[in-house]
């Protein structure tokens, strides 16, 4: 094995180690380690939970001696920040560690800036290994840090012919059980769910998980605060309203966006109606789609897309994920920022 296949097996094997801490680390990212003396692998360590230590510390301590000559496999930058844990950066030993293989740089600016420190510490570092894979592991830390947003998946259930619901706004349900239960699995890994004001009045929802898991916090688009009455807002909901919210709706979804990532909210599911999720595919904030399909056909009633575009509009959306549920079918789409 060349020494480049050599290290892409060990990142690999870091990559792995770091899916373990999946989901108990949040909202720190899933990182995994592994030390290296050039014929074996000496330890791993993975980030095990919120809280604990972090994948290097893990890592370290699973040595069984310190050595001269190892190589660190990290699938992130290691943190300069004493946090809850002490700093990862301190603990890498120039007398130990000669090259430190890195996936990818921290986008957290307060736990960034290891790279540079190590070289001047007379370490190798070798950085971007297996990139693509690393950031896909922690897509949501990712996008909530460089857009200073929350990762933004926008949710419907439509029939064959696009539509979310009759004329007269009734829409329950157009898809079957299983497709619902899934939903609500997202929404459980959701830090929020968010609904326009129609929605809200109409449909009354529940928008929580249903049993799979913790209830995402509740985001309202109310601009006139005319909603007070309803159910939902037992369960305290953010509310928008004016004079927050202006005439502008790309505004509007910038303020919301900023003033949720100020709230420390990592990923938002976006639940309608036609709308609301109009604005977010007009504006282009959202970074995947989520599409419920079921056998029906209506005709006429309430289009999921309000708004006009030529064949020709291009919104970079890169097929991920199909999967059949009874019936129904399920779409993924993921936004391409290239
Ligand atoms: N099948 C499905 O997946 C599904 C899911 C959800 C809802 N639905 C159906 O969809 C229907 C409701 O959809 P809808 O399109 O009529 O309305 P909607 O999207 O629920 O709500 C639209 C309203 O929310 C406010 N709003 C949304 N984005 C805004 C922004 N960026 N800035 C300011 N205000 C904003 C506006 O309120 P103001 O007009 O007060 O300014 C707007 O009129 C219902 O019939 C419901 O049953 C279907």
């Amino acid at each position: 094995m060349n020494n480049i296949a050599l290290d892409k097996k060990l990142m690999f094997i870091a990559l792995k180690e770091a899916k373990r801490g999946i989901p108990y680390v949040y909202p720190n990212p899933a990182v995994g380690c592994v030390i290296y003396d050039g014929s074996k692998i000496l330890s791993t360590g993975y980030h095990k939970k919120f809280g604990e230590n972090h994948a290097e510390h893990e890592a370290i301590k699973n040595l069984d001696e310190m050595v001269k000559g190892l190589t660190m496999y990290v699938s992130l930058e290691p943190c300069t920040h004493t946090g809850k844990t002490g700093a990862c950066f301190d603990l890498i030993d120039p007398e130990v560690f000669d090259r430190v293989v890195i996936a990818e740089k921290d986008p957290n600016s307060e736990a960034s800036g290891s790279i540079e420190k190590l070289k001047k510490r007379g370490i190798k570092v070798d950085l971007g290994l297996l990139k693509h894979e690393a950031r896909k592991l922690n897509k949501r830390f990712y996008v909530f840090h460089e857009k200073k947003r929350p990762y933004v998946i926008l949710k419907y259930a439509s029939t064959l012919d696009g539509f979310i619901a009759q004329e007269n706004g009734y829409s329950k349900w157009i898809t079957n059980e299983k497709s619902r239960k899934e939903n609500h699995f997202t929404r459980s890994i959701c830090d929020a769910i968010l609904i326009g004001s129609n929605t809200a009045r109409i449909d009354n929802p529940d928008l929580g998980s249903h049993g799979c898991g913790r209830d995402p916090k509740i985001v309202l688009i109310d601009f006139d605060n005319a909603l007070g009455s309803l159910d939902l807002f037992k369960k305290k909901p953010i509310v928008y309203s004016s004079p927050e919210l202006s005439n502008d709706a790309g505004k509007n979804i910038n303020f919301i966006m900023n003033d949720l990532y100020k709230k420390n909210i990592q990923s938002l599911l976006v639940e309608g109606g036609a709308k609301t999720i109009s604005n977010f595919l007009n504006f282009e904030i959202f970074d995947e789609l989520h599409c419920y399909v079921a056998p029906k056909f209506l005709g006429k009633g309430l289009n999921i897309f309000q708004g006009e575009n030529s064949i020709e509009k291009n919104y970079n959306l890169e097929l991920v994920d199909t999967k059949m549920i009874g019936d129904d079918l399920k779409i993924v789409y993921k936004k391409s920022y290239t």
